[in-house]
């Protein structure tokens, strides 16, 4: 920082001072501060000592604490001082906030550029963008009002959000009064929009703190910011070192003289709203993509986080033009960085068995840093994949975060192998209860047949006991495994004969932990239909279609009697969920476990309505059906689908308008076509991850 003597600052004598004096030298200090903080935190370029500003900030408190009645909002000593609010109140955005479509090469953004040349009737020339530094934060909506901050809101579902107005007037880079300059007319209203995001310094700092004070470290800068910015307690956010970048505008009253994008960012900084530097103006869709290119290199070196370039078109009557899609301008894209990826070694190819009974190779690697978060383990998915990709134990490796999620091996680093490498080979039997495995007709999973092979049963058991399902309070996976352990329960069902005593037995049990969840027990017991049968964690039954199917059936032996045939007759349900359920019917073991179960007393209320297990009725993907189309990059179907389920969502396998979501990987079928014209909503797999985030 550069310190430099500070001539205006002499501070006047105020007990001989009056109150005319007071209001102006408080309206001094505010000014100023505001300026220093203007030099500070957006330009990047101070002109006073930390001290000389601290001595400024103290007067002003020392003086609106002496005199309340010349406190007003805008007052940098507001910035901290809100209320802690019970919850967050819901804004509803003017004008939309639309997501970005995504580019990863150089082919698609020409594309981008050629769809736009066509609709815009454009023959020949060339067509101006701006080229900007794609911030990994958060989005948020400023409302101005007269200049001065009325509301600031999240993106939220892009149509509504959060109302973070006390948050958000704690960071300093945001302007509470806009400095507008003479020239121009000061806006009845501006909604000026930008990200919200966490130094990468800062955020290691912030981390180290929360270790210290046992609290979990966030992933990633980006989910640090946005923790900070949803703290309940604007107190917290204060502490929290946010930042802001402004890239675009929602409604301006009444709009000012600016044609294009850059005019646009222009006029924000104009009036002290902070926008990136690294943004340029380009004059051709090729050195936009130079632009990204040259930008990838420095993105290592940068402050703070990006995943990419967002490229614009420059004219905003041309930008009005193209218009929008449903969820995304058709004047603007993001061009995404490769996710970045680590080198690290296979330790080891361990097989991990799942609820259903897959039995799934994971690699064991040396943990390795990948986009700030420590990777050790990744699903190989199955031999297949493992053959197709050559990976063997012993193997250097890329490994990457699909989607920047979920760890993936790329590929092995070949030229690195010193022969010493082992192929993997899947076994031919489970390797818990050495039952041999099978293989279902048209999948690459091999699976233990067996239900009560440990690591299985413990699954199934700790999701019957799970929230959505029988919500068996204080059971999770750490107690499940020692009742297995300890030969007290092999199913669901002996759960039920568990006594105190036996409980009292077991290491870390004493008379109150005992009496709870012999409790707990006892209280679940009085339960619904959808949720003893989504809790029996029979395959595509998620928690929306253990709805349905309630809702069809209403008791449990109606349902029992049903075939495939009369279940597929139900809107929502098809051929595969049909003959899963069926099966699962017919099956003497299953009669005899739900026999069982009503022995102990199990009793279901019918009440569709009051039916919704816990914090599922605003989940995206809960009781949503969802369809593939391409391949996949960052996960494999199964996977996929996988996930779709343990969210209670369905994965269909024929386009029909009962579809909610196509996702599409690479070279999507003919399926795209299809739902477009259906109305069914397409994303992206990165979007279609972000649901899982
Ligand atoms: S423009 C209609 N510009 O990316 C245009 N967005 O995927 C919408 N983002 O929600 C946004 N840097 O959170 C724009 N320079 C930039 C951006 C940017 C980051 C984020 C923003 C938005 C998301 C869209």
């Amino acid at each position: 920082m550069r310190i430099t003597p500070y001539p205006e600052y002499i501070k006047p004598n105020m007990e001989t001072i009056n109150h005319t004096g007071i209001k102006k030298r408080i309206e001094w200090l505010r000014r100023e501060i505001e300026r220093h903080n203007y030099l500070y935190y957006v330009l990047d370029a101070p002109v006073i000592s930390d001290e000389a500003y601290d001595a400024l900030m103290h007067e002003l408190m020392d003086l609106e604490t002496r005199f309340p009645q010349y406190i007003t909002p805008d007052s940098p000593t507001q910035r901290v001082g809100a209320r802690p609010s019970e919850r967050f109140a819901q804004v509803t955005h003017s004008i939309p906030m639309l997501s970005l479509d995504d580019a990863f090469s150089p082919a698609e953004v020409r594309e981008f550029a050629n769809r736009i040349k066509k609709a815009a009737g454009i023959l020949a020339g060339d067509i101006t963008f701006t080229a900007e530094p794609k911030m990994d934060g958060l989005a948020v909506e400023i409302i101005y009002e007269n200049g001065m901050l009325a509301q600031a809101s999240t993106r939220g579902d892009g149509y509504t959000g959060e109302d973070v107005t006390a948050n958000i007037k704690t960071i300093k880079a945001v302007p509470l009064r806009l400095n507008i300059p003479g020239k121009l007319i000061i806006p009845k209203r501006l909604e000026a929009r930008g990200e919200v995001f966490m130094h990468k310094k800062a955020f290691l700092a912030y981390n180290a703190e929360r270790v210290r004070n046992n609290e979990p470290a966030f992933a990633n800068p980006r989910n640090a910011a946005a923790g900070s910015l949803r703290q309940l307690d604007p107190r917290i956010t204060a502490q929290r070192p946010l930042d802001i970048f402004f890239y675009g505008t929602g409604l301006i009253q009444p709009f000012p003289e600016v044609h294009t994008q850059w005019e646009i960012l222009q006029y924000l900084k104009s009036m002290g709203l902070k926008i990136n530097p690294l943004t340029q103006r380009v004059k051709t869709i090729e050195e936009a993509i130079e632009y990204h290119n040259a930008l990838a290199q420095k993105r290592k070196d940068l402050p703070y986080e990006i995943d990419g370039v967002v490229i614009k078109v420059d004219a905003l009557r041309l930008q009005e033009l193209l218009g929008a899609k449903a969820r995304s301008p058709r004047w603007a894209i993001a061009y995404k960085f490769a996710a970045e990826m680590a080198v690290t070694r296979i330790k080891d190819i361990q097989l991990s068995v799942g609820r259903t009974g897959a039995v799934t190779p994971v690699a064991v690697m040396e943990p390795v840093r990948v986009g700030g978060v420590l990777v050790n383990r990744a699903t190989l998915h199955n031999e297949e994949e493992i053959a197709r990709k050559d990976i063997r134990i012993g193997d250097w490796v890329y490994v990457r975060r699909a989607g920047d999620v979920i760890p993936e091996v790329v590929e092995p680093i070949r030229e690195r192998r010193t022969g010493e490498e082992r192929i993997f080979s899947m076994p031919e039997t489970c390797p818990i209860c050495h039952t041999r495995l099978i293989k279902r007709p048209g999948e690459a999973v091999w699976r233990c047949p067996k239900p009560d092979c440990q690591p299985r049963l413990i699954r199934s058991i700790t999701h019957f006991a799970s929230k959505g399902a029988m919500d068996i309070d204080g059971l999770g996976p750490r107690i499940v495994t020692q009742l297995v352990e300890a030969g007290l329960i092999r199913d669901m069902a002996d759960l039920y004969e568990i006594k105190k005593e036996d409980l009292l037995s077991l290491e870390g049990f004493a008379e109150k932990s005992a009496q709870n969840l012999v409790n707990a027990l006892k209280n679940s017991k009085k339960t619904t239909f959808a949720r003893l049968l989504y809790g029996l964690g029979i395959r595509h039954v998620g928690e929306g279609m253990a709805q349905l199917l309630a809702a069809n059936f209403h008791e449990i032996d109606a349902l029992r009697q049903a075939d495939a045939a009369v279940l597929m007759r139900i809107k929502g349900i098809g051929q595969e969920v049909a003959e899963a359920v069926s099966n699962w019917f017919k099956e003497p073991d299953n009669l005899l476990l739900i026999k069982r179960l009503m022995d102990h007393g199990i009793t279901l209320e019918s009440s569709p309505a009051a039916d919704r297990p816990t914090a599922s009725s605003a989940d995206p993907v809960h009781g949503k059906r969802f369809l593939f189309t391409g391949s996949l990059t960052g996960m494999t179907r199964e996977e996929a689908k996988r996930m779709v389920e343990a969210r209670g969502g369905l994965v269909v396998n024929q386009i029909s308008r009962q579809v909610d979501y196509l996702v599409t990987g690479e070279k999507p079928g003919s399926k795209l076509e299809k739902a477009k014209a259906m109305g069914i909503a397409v994303m992206k797999e990165n979007e279609f991850l972000k649901l899982f985030q």
